[in-house]
């Protein structure tokens, strides 16, 4: 169990705050807010010193070991603006969990999740006003720990820093709610039985960049995973969860470790099951699914995940097999969840479900 941390968070404001782009100029996490969190961790003394400080390069050693052993673990979350201009945070005790989970993973020391998610309303309440409001925006908010102690001998770091840094997005792709173009990925693998798949640390998304790099020159936008073993199940589609509509059931792959646990992939789920959808999380085979595609009966595609929140796929290359899905428009099931996941997400719909926090 991570220890209560009761001290008070200081705040130092800005003396030189720096302009907020208008909702229309936004893109995607090159921009961040006027302020940052920092807290402090050495082994004896916990974590310590909580303060929220002008937005500022950090000082590094460079013989701290997360630039070298990759002792670092992430979160992304979103805060929208409703329309009653409050500030709503989407599932944030989900973050603090999966955070924990993924610190255990990586041996670094788990937060206190009441203490994460009060460091975040507070950084987002400091920096309410780069909360954008326009549909399609937000304040995206990372979370993250770095491994700082000086030693280049190879064993969990004594001392640690927990940072969140915000940025005001638009849509994670500029051109929008627009169907993608997927390559099965058959040379690289993002993540094996046993690995870190399922904790989200820094090495699960560096490893995947030349497959998508090169899936990028063939004119792809992204790459389907397969797992590491046999390259003969779906696990995820870029950096996000992945789910299929076959004939009348939705299928996305099960967590069984090699896949990250999406909080958006979690909250389709169930929205999906209220629906009264038949969705099935099991192992899904390449195979199968192209089976069901030249039988008629994959219908339509989707990714899920904090950024893009949900990103469509109209077309799979697999090797010689090329899989148009919905004649590459946005599906029916797939804009209906985008419109309610958003719509629970920006505060429209109420009452149903208890995963906005203000
Ligand atoms: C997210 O969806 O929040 C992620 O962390 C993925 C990242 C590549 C933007």
């Amino acid at each position: 169990m991570p220890e209560t941390i009761d001290e008070q968070i200081t705040i130092e404001k800005t003396k030189d705050p720096k302009e907020i782009p208008a909702d229309d100029d936004l893109d995607f996490g090159r921009l961040f807010s006027d302020h940052m969190f920092m807290m402090e961790y050495e082994s004896g003394k916990g974590w310590h010193d909580p303060q929220i400080i002008p937005y500022q390069p950090l000082e590094i050693d460079p013989g701290s070991s997360f630039c070298h052993y990759c002792q670092v673990t992430f979160e992304g979350m979103k805060a929208y603006r409703n329309e009653d201009d409050e500030i709503m945070l989407f599932r944030p005790d989900k973050n603090a969990e999966r955070l924990n989970n993924s610190n255990r993973r990586m041996c670094m020391p788990e937060l206190d999740p009441e203490f994460f998610i009060k460091a975040v309303k507070t950084l987002v309440d400091v920096d309410s006003d780069w909360v954008p409001s326009s549909e399609g925006t937000s304040l995206y908010i990372r979370p993250f720990i770095v491994a700082t102690e000086k030693y280049l001998g190879l064993k969990s770091s004594d001392s640690y820093k927990f940072l969140i840094i915000a940025s005001p997005v638009g849509s994670y792709y500029p051109e929008g709610l627009k169907p993608t173009e997927i390559k099965v990925e058959t040379e690289y693998v993002r993540s094996v039985k046993g690995g870190t798949g399922a904790a989200k640390t820094g090495g699960n998304y560096g490893r995947s960049l030349l497959a998508q790099n090169q899936a990028a020159e063939e004119g792809f936008d992204g790459v389907l995973w397969l797992d590491g073993r046999e390259r003969k199940y779906v696990e995820e589609v870029g950096a996000m969860n992945v789910f299929f509509r076959i004939d009348d059931t939705i299928v996305t792959p099960s967590l069984e470790g090699t896949i990250l646990p999406g909080i958006t992939r979690d909250s389709v789920i169930k929205i999906l099951e209220d629906r009264g959808e038949e969705v099935e999380e099991r192992k899904l085979e390449i195979e199968e699914l192209a089976q069901a595609y030249r039988n008629g009966y994959l219908q339509e595609a989707f990714g899920t995940g904090t950024a893009a929140v949900i990103a469509p796929i109209g077309r799979i290359q697999w090797e010689d097999l090329n899989m148009e899905i919905n004649d590459r428009e946005v599906g029916p099931l797939t804009s209906e969840i985008y419109d309610i996941l958003t719509g629970i997400q920006r505060g429209r719909i109420k009452d149903k479900y208890d995963w906005t926090d203000k």
